[in-house]
């Protein structure tokens, strides 16, 4: 790699940033090169702003090194941690094949191929149940590809499944195609209670419905018509056969307390 973009910090922790890759609120992802073994790493750049800012930055690190020491090969692998005053260092491995999204767009996966991706997802989410975490911001961008294999990125946005009280819409992290009915009805159920383990099973669940039908399951040209539509509109099962459309009738339900329990989705889809 012969570009690459002056920083000492990095450097002196044996770095080299060669290209952004993404920039977010959050952070900055790099393409980045290990001098000490000449492999290609990401470097995920986190500015510290700020005590909630702060403290957010510090859970993602300590969740991190607990999936490290766990070694889910479903759950985005840390390599190393450093931070300054102003900043916060994430040495990632590269998932070249980037996200779920991009993948979707020129794999046109078949019935059992979607159900075997799906099922190697839920084996990466199995880790967030065991440690009692919410990821809260599941969607296919936050899936990585390591060829043709899943795995959870970002645990930026996780929460202690008893975690604080947070609405749900207040927050520009999120986005609404992949939110429940809970978070985003009239009756605000989420302004009485922590929204929790039930809205990461519909995202979930949104994400299956995409890998089966290659489409979203609910329509809408604006963000407010999407969440009419999520609230309001039973999606249809095209392209699939009876069992799986019957699978993701159950998963894809307006009550949380009817939807699958995330404990039986991996079995119901191997
Ligand atoms: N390890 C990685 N390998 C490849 N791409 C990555 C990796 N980590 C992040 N990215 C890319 O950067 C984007 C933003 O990363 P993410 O961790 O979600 O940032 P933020 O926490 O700021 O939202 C991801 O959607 C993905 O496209
Ligand atoms: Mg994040």
């Amino acid at each position: 790699m012969s570009t690459h973009i002056k920083s000492t910090y990095t450097e002196k922790l044996g770095i080299q940033k060669c290209k952004e890759i993404a920039k977010t609120d959050m952070s900055r992802i790099y393409e980045a090169k290990d001098l000490t073994i000449g492999t290609e790493v990401i470097l995920k750049e986190m500015t510290k702003k700020g005590l909630q800012r702060n403290q957010e930055i510090e859970r993602e690190i300590e969740l991190m090194k607990r999936a490290y020491f766990d070694s889910n090969k479903h759950i985005v692998r840390l390599l190393d941690v450093s931070e300054d005053e102003k900043k916060a260092y994430l040495i990632l491995k590269y998932y070249k094949n980037g996200d779920l999204e991009k993948y979707l767009e020129t794999h046109q996966l078949t019935e059992q191929q979607a159900l075997l991706v799906f099922s190697k997802i839920c084996i990466g989410y199995n880790w967030f149940i065991e440690n009692k975490v919410i990821h809260r911001d599941l969607k296919p961008l936050k899936i990585l590809m390591d060829g043709d294999e899943p795995v959870i990125c970002d645990l930026g946005s996780s929460r202690k499944l008893e975690g604080e009280l947070e609405l749900a819409l207040t927050n520009k992290l999120f986005t609404v195609s992949y939110m429940a009915p809970e978070q985003l009805s009239p009756t605000k159920r989420s302004q009485d209670k922590n929204y929790d383990r039930t809205v990461d099973i519909w995202a979930l669940d949104v994400i299956l419905y995409e890998l089966i039908h290659h489409k979203h399951p609910f329509k809408a040209d604006s963000a407010i018509k999407m969440q009419a539509s999520i609230v309001e509109s039973e999606p249809s099962y095209p392209s699939c056969s009876k069992e799986t459309a019957d699978l993701l009738s159950r998963l894809l339900k307006k009550n949380p307390e009817a939807r699958i329990p995330c404990e039986l989705l991996e079995q119901d889809c191997s």
